[in-house]
C-alpha cells in the first residue's frame, strides 16, 4: 500500500495523477520499482517499448516461466491502484518466496507494462502488444498532443524503436500470464467478497472522429450561415449517450474533444473527438460502432459539415483460459473464500497477452466500484488476501508440474 502511495506521487501534473507512456513520471516509477525488484533478487531489465521486467529464476535456472504483471501508466486524473496494484501484489508474492529462500520449479517474470491506457497516443496496450508480438509498427508514426512521435518517445525513453520485434517473448516455454487488478466496478463490494476470479475481458473499439466546418468571426457571421463544427459534435455526443443507453450491455463514451481554433470569439471550425465503444458480444460492439459512425455522418450531412473517421484500435472480447483460471479459483478457496466469477468491462493487458499464452486474472474489491478517478480505494485487508491468493496460486502451480 505504501509502495502504491510512492508510485502515485510520480505524475506529470502537480495537482493530479497523470502518468503517460514513456514520460519522466514513468522514469521515476521505474527507478522505484526496479529498486524494489532488486531487493528480492530479481534480475531487472527494460525492453524497447519500455516494459520493466524483473526475473526471479527457477530452482534449477531452467524450465518454463510464469509471467505476472499489470501496467504502470495511468489515465489523466487517475487513482493510484489501477495498474500499479497488480505489479505491487506480484512483487509482494515474489518477495515472500525470496524471504523464505524459496525457488520454484519455474521462473517468474514480474512485468510492469509501459502503456495500457493509451493516454499519450490514443492506442492502448502498447506494452503488452510488444511482449505478445502484436505491435503494429504503423503506430510508431502517431504523434502525441505536442507533436512527438511514438518512435521519438521510445528513443528518448531509452528504447530502440527499430527493434520492437525483440520485445516479443522468446525466452522459452511460458506457463501463462496472471494479472491482479482492482475490479473497477461494484460487484465484489455488493457481494461482500475481497477478491473474484475473472471469466472474460470485454472487447473495445476506439475511433477518432473529426467534424470539419468553417471557422468564422463570432461577431459578424450570422447564425444561419455558420458551419459550426462544435454544434455538430455536441449533437453527436448526445446521440452516443442516447444510443448506448437504449441498447442493453452497450457502453459508449466520448472522452476527448479538441476544439479548433479554440477561441471565445471564433466559431469552431474543427472538432476532433474520441469514441470508445464496448460490449461483451463482439458482433454487437461492431454493429454499434458502425451505427454510431453513420449517425455522425447523418449529423454532418445535415449541417453541411465534413466528417472523417479513423479506427484507432479494436480488441475483441477475450475469455480467460480455463486451466489457470481454475487454478486461481482453487487458490481463492484455499485461502478461505468462495471463488466468485465475474466478467471485466474494463480492458486489461491480459486481453492482449491471451494471444501469446494462457491468462488468468484476479480482481480485488474497490470502494464504490470507483476507478479512473483519484478516489480509487482498496483496503489493506483485501490486498493482503490478494497476495495470499497469488502465493497459493504459485504453490498450486508448482505442485502441478
Ligand atoms: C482501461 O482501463 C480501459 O478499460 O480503458
Ligand atoms: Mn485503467
Ligand atoms: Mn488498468
Amino acid at each position: 500500500m505504501e509502495r502504491c502511495d510512492v508510485l502515485g506521487a510520480c505524475s506529470e501534473e502537480p495537482e493530479q495523477l497523470t502518468r503517460p507512456f514513456a514520460s519522466d513520471a514513468m522514469r521515476r516509477v521505474h527507478e522505484h520499482v526496479a529498486a524494489w525488484m532488486r531487493e528480492s533478487d530479481l534480475a531487472v531489465r527494460r525492453d524497447n517499448i519500455g516494459n520493466l521486467r524483473g526475473r526471479y529464476e527457477s530452482a534449477t535456472g531452467e524450465g518454463s516461466t510464469l509471467l505476472i504483471g499489470s501496467h504502470l501508466d495511468s489515465v489523466r486524473g487517475a487513482g493510484k491502484y489501477d495498474g500499479p496494484l497488480g505489479v505491487m501484489v506480484a512483487l509482494a508474492a515474489v518477495q515472500r518466496l525470496h524471504d523464505k529462500g524459496a525457488r520454484l520449479p519455474f521462473a517468474i517474470e514480474v512485468v510492469g507494462f509501459a502503456d495500457e491506457e493509451g493516454l499519450r497516443y490514443g492506442t492502448p496496450y502498447l506494452g503488452s502488444r510488444a511482449l505478445a508480438g502484436e505491435f503494429d509498427l504503423a503506430d510508431l508514426e502517431l504523434a502525441d498532443a505536442k507533436g512527438v512521435t511514438m518512435a521519438e518517445a521510445i528513443t528518448s525513453f531509452g528504447g530502440d524503436a527499430k527493434r520492437l520485434a525483440d520485445d516479443r517473448w522468446a525466452e522459452g516455454e511460458l506457463l501463462g500470464y496472471v494479472e491482479v487488478h482492482i475490479e473497477q466496478g461494484p460487484v465484489l463490494e455488493a457481494r461482500d467478497k475481497p477478491v473474484g476470479v475473472v471469466s472474460a475481458i470485454a472487447g473495445q473499439s476506439r475511433h477518432s472522429l473529426t467534424f470539419t466546418g468553417v471557422a468564422a468571426h463570432a461577431g459578424t457571421t450570422p447564425m444561419d450561415s455558420r458551419k459550426d463544427a462544435l454544434v455538430a459534435a455536441s449533437m453527436f455526443v448526445q446521440a452516443v449517450e442516447g444510443y448506448a443507453g437504449s441498447h442493453k450491455g452497450l457502453v459508449a463514451t466520448v472522452g476527448q474533444l479538441a476544439v479548433r481554433p479554440g477561441a471565445a470569439n471564433v466559431v469552431p471550425g474543427e472538432v476532433t473527438l474520441s469514441l470508445d465503444v464496448r460490449h461483451a458480444d463482439n458482433d454487437i460492439r461492431l454493429l454499434a460502432s458502425e451505427r454510431l459512425i453513420d449517425i455522425a455522418q447523418e449529423i454532418a450531412n445535415h449541417r453541411s459539415i465534413a466528417l472523417t473517421n479513423n479506427l484507432i484500435s479494436q480488441n475483441p472480447t477475450v475469455p480467460c483460459s480455463p486451466g489457470p483460471t481454475a487454478l486461481l479459483a482453487r487458490a481463492v478457496e484455499a485461502v478461505g473464500y468462495p471463488s466468485l466469477k465475474l466478467a471485466s468491462g474494463a480492458g486489461h493487458d491480459a486481453a492482449v497477452m491471451a494471444g501469446l499464452t494462457e491468462v488468468a486474472m484476479l480482481f480485488v474489491r474497490c470502494k464504490g466500484g470507483i476507478s479512473h478517478h483519484p478516489d480509487e480505494s482498496v483496503t489493506e485487508e483485501d490486498v493482503a488476501v490478494a497476495i495470499d491468493v497469488l502465493g497459493k496460486f504459485l504453490e498450486l502451480q508448482a505442485a502441478s508440474l
